[in-house]
């Protein structure tokens, strides 16, 4: 069943308005707070985040939202079958440092599974949708993964949790490891953009874990719609909820998973764990 259009309406009027009050903060300054160590939150985050609860609070008043910044937390449990997932800034140290790197995300879930996302980066003004079954897009053109492989000229992407401080040297380890095996690997500081642009061929493969359900629900939908691959990365079958992702072009999936499978074995051998 192809969802309801008026879904996708009000998710791309979401993160289009999420947009302008972004570039409305960056043009006029903004208050940032610390939620941790290095974790921050800025007004802006939170402006985005009321405007979107209002919006749908009045017109599916039945349905149930998660957002990064006022839900309990990730692992909330489902009130109704139908529940948005956002992530009002995902980029949120780029957006407060003013890196031109950030975007808002927001997904709609049926009983756990994503069938319609919005992810919208003003900076670029590069809007990507996607609806089950129906393809993904930006700006209205359709999106397509890559064909390259093998994994030596494939050109990654990857990210870092907050608590790296505690977790530093096992995610560091695997990242050496990708770079030794691919042509380079890059850090762009937003999850949802690492998808899209591995939707759109501008990456062959993302991998990251300690991820929170709002930085993936959008673009997990972006990528698979897009003819790519999506997996825990153990490759088992993609679980939002589940922290952690492989993310590809297809045809360099399994090599991905091998890296892992062989820094994890690594570090079992020798004792590191
Ligand atoms: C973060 C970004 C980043 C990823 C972090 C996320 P935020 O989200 O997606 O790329 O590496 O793990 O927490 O905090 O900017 O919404
Ligand atoms: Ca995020
Ligand atoms: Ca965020």
């Amino acid at each position: 069943m192809t969802p309801d259009p008026v879904f996708l309406a009000t998710a791309v009027e979401i993160v289009l308005r999420a947009g302008d009050i972004q570039m409305d903060g960056r043009a006029s300054g903004f208050r940032v707070a610390k939620k941790g160590a290095i974790d921050l939150v800025t007004e802006v985050d939170l402006a985005c985040e009321r405007m979107c609860r209002a919006v749908l609070a009045e017109r599916f008043p039945d349905h149930d939202i998660l957002a990064e910044e006022l839900s309990a937390g990730p692992q909330e449990a489902a009130r109704a079958p139908y529940r948005w997932v956002f992530d009002p800034i995902d980029g949120t140290t780029n957006f407060a440092h003013g890196l031109p790197i950030f975007c808002a995300s927001l997904a709609l879930e049926l009983d756990g599974q994503p069938i319609v996302g919005a992810i919208y980066d003003p900076s670029r003004r590069e809007l990507f949708t996607a609806e089950h079954g129906l393809g993904s897009f930006v700006n209205g053109v359709p999106l397509k993964t890559s064909g390259t492989a093998p994994i030596g000229d494939a050109l990654l992407v990857t990210g870092f949790p907050y608590d790296m401080h505690v977790r530093g040297p096992e995610l560091v380890e695997l990242f050496g490891e990708f770079l030794q095996r691919a042509r380079a690997v890059r850090r762009l500081g937003s999850a949802a953009l690492d998808l899209c642009y591995v939707a759109a061929g501008r990456f062959d493969g993302f991998w990251e874990q300690h991820l929170n359900p709002w930085d993936v629900a959008a673009g997990a939908l972006v990528v698979t719609e897009a003819g790519g691959r999506i997996t825990g990365m153990d490759g088992a079958a993609f679980d939002a909820r589940a922290g952690h992702l492989v993310a590809s072009n297809g045809p360099v999936h399994d090599a991905m998973l091998e890296v892992i499978r062989d820094s994890r074995a690594g570090r079992t051998l020798s004792g590191t764990h």
